[in-house]
C-alpha cells in the first residue's frame, strides 16, 4: 500500500521523508496547494487539508500543520504562524519580543492520516524550546534561524544541519507516533523495519 504525503511544502517533504526512513516507510509526495481553515487546532487545521485531499486522491494519506506557540505572547502566533511568518516574519516576531525576558516557545506539529472513508487520526508532537535574540544560521527555513531547542546545545535550528534538527525536531516527535501506529495496524505500509 502506498502512503502520500500531501502539501505544498518541499522542505517539510525533504525532512520527513529522511525520519520516515529510519523507521522503513517508504512515502511520495503529492504537492499540492491544499486549503486551511482557520482555527485554534492545529489537529482541525491538518484534520481538514487531509479531507480534502482524500477526496481528491482516494489514497492512504497524511498532511500536517504546525505552530509556533510563544509563552510571552500567549501562544501566539500558533495556528497563525503562516500567516504571520508571511507578514511580519521573524523580524516582526522578534520585534514582538523586545525587551521580554520570557522567551518560552514550543514548535507543535500535528500530523493528520486517513486510510480510508472511514479511518483517520491524529499525532501531535512537540519541542520545547527558546526564541533567540536575533535571527542566527542559514541552514533552516520559515522559523528555524529563531528557535533554539531546549534538548540541543543553544543553536537555533537553522544552525543545525538537516540530521540534526530532525534528530529533536517536534515533526520527529510526531513522525514516531505515526510510525508506531502504521507499524501495529497497517505493517504492509512499512518495509519490514520496527519503530
Ligand atoms: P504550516 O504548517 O505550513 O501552516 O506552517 C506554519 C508556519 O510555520 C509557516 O510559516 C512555516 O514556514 C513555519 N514552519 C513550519 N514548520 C517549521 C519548521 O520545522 N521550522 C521552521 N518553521 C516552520
Amino acid at each position: 500500500m502506498k502512503l502520500f504525503f500531501v502539501s505544498s511544502n518541499s522542505h517539510k517533504f525533504q525532512e520527513i521523508q529522511l525520519i520516515l526512513r529510519e523507521y522503513h516507510i517508504p512515502i511520495s509526495f503529492y504537492q499540492t496547494e491544499l486549503p486551511e481553515i482557520q482555527s485554534e487546532s492545529i489537529e482541525k487545521i491538518a484534520l481538514f487539508s487531509a479531507k480534502t485531499a482524500f477526496s481528491e486522491i482516494n489514497q492512504p494519506l497524511f498532511t500536517e500543520d504546525t505552530g509556533l506557540f510563544v509563552e510571552a505572547l500567549n501562544g501566539f502566533p500558533g495556528p497563525y504562524s503562516s500567516y504571520v511568518f508571511k507578514t511580519i516574519g521573524n523580524r516582526g516576531v522578534l520585534h514582538l519580543l523586545d525587551g521580554e525576558s520570557n522567551r518560552t516557545a514550543v514548535f507543535k506539529t500535528a500530523i493528520a492520516l486517513i486510510i480510508s472513508n472511514t479511518e483517520s487520526m491524529t499525532f501531535l508532537g512537540e519541542t520545547k524550546g527558546k526564541i533567540a535574540l536575533s535571527e542566527r544560521g542559514t541552514k533552516g527555513w520559515g522559523y528555524d534561524p529563531i528557535f533554539i531547542p531546549l534538548e540541543g546545545d543553544g543553536r537555533t535550528y537553522g544552525e543545525m544541519k538537516i540530521e540534526e534538527k530532525n534528530q529533536l525536531s517536534h515533526r520527529r516527535k510526531a513522525l514516531q507516533l505515526l510510525s508506531k501506529f502504521l507499524s501495529n495496524q497497517y505493517p504492509h505500509i512499512t518495509q519490514g523495519g520496527s519503530v
